[in-house]
């Protein structure tokens, strides 16, 4: 089988190879317009703690909207199901960064894997703390996941993220204005900006994801991160809401839960099979990694692995 696997692999390679140059690395955050675009790394982490990785799977890049699944899952544990008063459940169909939906549905932002909900969803990981606080707490949590100390905020990009923060302070403001937010905007942006510009790798990623593939227990450590119902309502987000405007795409062509960041990661969960990164920096329209999901297409469809 691990045979089989790693054929996989360097086949869906090839193929995502043929998309390099083709994609478009985002530039609204300056610091990720330096990317080098031609990258492309997978990363395979199994539940035996085995990894099988190609090309570029050791290079760390920002991880970005990636972080957003990993916060959904602490502000769970943390607050509960009360999370659900803050943030909706349903796919927004638009942009990451869209504020049209936000009028109309009184502050409340569709889901948490776009802008406004995970920034809705890292005000109720605050829970009263400091900026610091929270934003080490969640590289505690990264590091651990991915059995390495290196995992470390890119200050750069943190402080690019800020500076050309205003859709997002836009959108938290937005929600302020409806009560929708416990903490100061500057508070809350401050936790999410950071967050967004954790740097990993595909080799840390994929084993950082591998909770959820295991009905929210981490096999490196053996905890229960999550409860086996939040893991799979997790994957369900990430399966309707991963991908914002390109979700139902991505649902089609690859059949597991994904979430895609503007750094051109890909985090892909197959329940009880394992958990897979993939980065390339070079983005499809709605900002998911052009390769990397032409990789993860072929990859799933060449091991079978699908939750249909
Ligand atoms: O807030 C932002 O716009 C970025 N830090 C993250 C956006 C992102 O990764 C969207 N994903 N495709």
């Amino acid at each position: 089988m691990t045979d089989d696997l790693r054929i996989y692999i360097d086949e869906a390679m090839a193929l995502a190879a043929e998309q390099l140059g083709k994609g478009r690395v985002a530039d609204y955050i300056p610091a990720l317009a330096k990317v080098e675009p031609n990258k492309l790394g997978f990363a395979l982490a199994l539940p035996d703690g085995t990894v099988h990785t190609s090309g570029d799977a050791d290079e760390a890049f920002s991880i970005q909207s990636v972080s957003k699944v990993f916060t959904l899952a602490m502000a769970l544990r943390r607050v509960g199901s009360s999370l659900w008063d803050s943030v909706g459940r349903e796919p927004s169909g638009s942009a990451f960064n869209s504020i049209v939906q936000l009028e109309s549905e009184h502050g409340i932002p569709r889901n948490p894997l776009i802008n406004a909900g995970a920034i809705a969803t890292t005000d109720r990981l605050i829970d009263g703390r400091s900026v610091d606080a929270v934003a080490e707490e969640i590289v505690d949590f990264m590091r651990t996941r991915a059995g390495d100390d290196r995992v470390a905020i890119d200050l750069d990009v943190a402080m690019s993220e800020s500076e050309t923060g205003a859709r997002n302070r836009s959108l938290s403001h937005f929600m302020d204005a409806f009560g929708n937010l416990k903490h100061p905007v500057e508070t809350v942006v401050g936790v999410y900006f950071r967050q967004c510009a954790i740097a990993m790798s595909c080799r840390q990623l994929a084993k950082a994801g591998l909770f959820l593939a295991m009905e929210g227990r981490d096999p490196l450590t053996g905890e229960q991160l999550v409860e086996p119902h939040r893991a799979r309502r997790i994957n369900a987000i990430m399966m309707l809401c991963g991908h914002y405007g390109n979700s139902g795409e991505f649902a089609f062509r690859v059949g597991l839960p994904g979430k895609s960041g503007v750094g051109g990661g890909i985090l892909c969960i197959a329940p009880g099979q394992g958990s897979i990164a993939v980065w390339s920096p070079g983005l499809n329209e709605a900002g998911t990694s052009l390769a990397g999901a032409v990789a993860l297409e072929h990859f799933a469809y060449a091991a079978g692995w699908s939750v249909f």
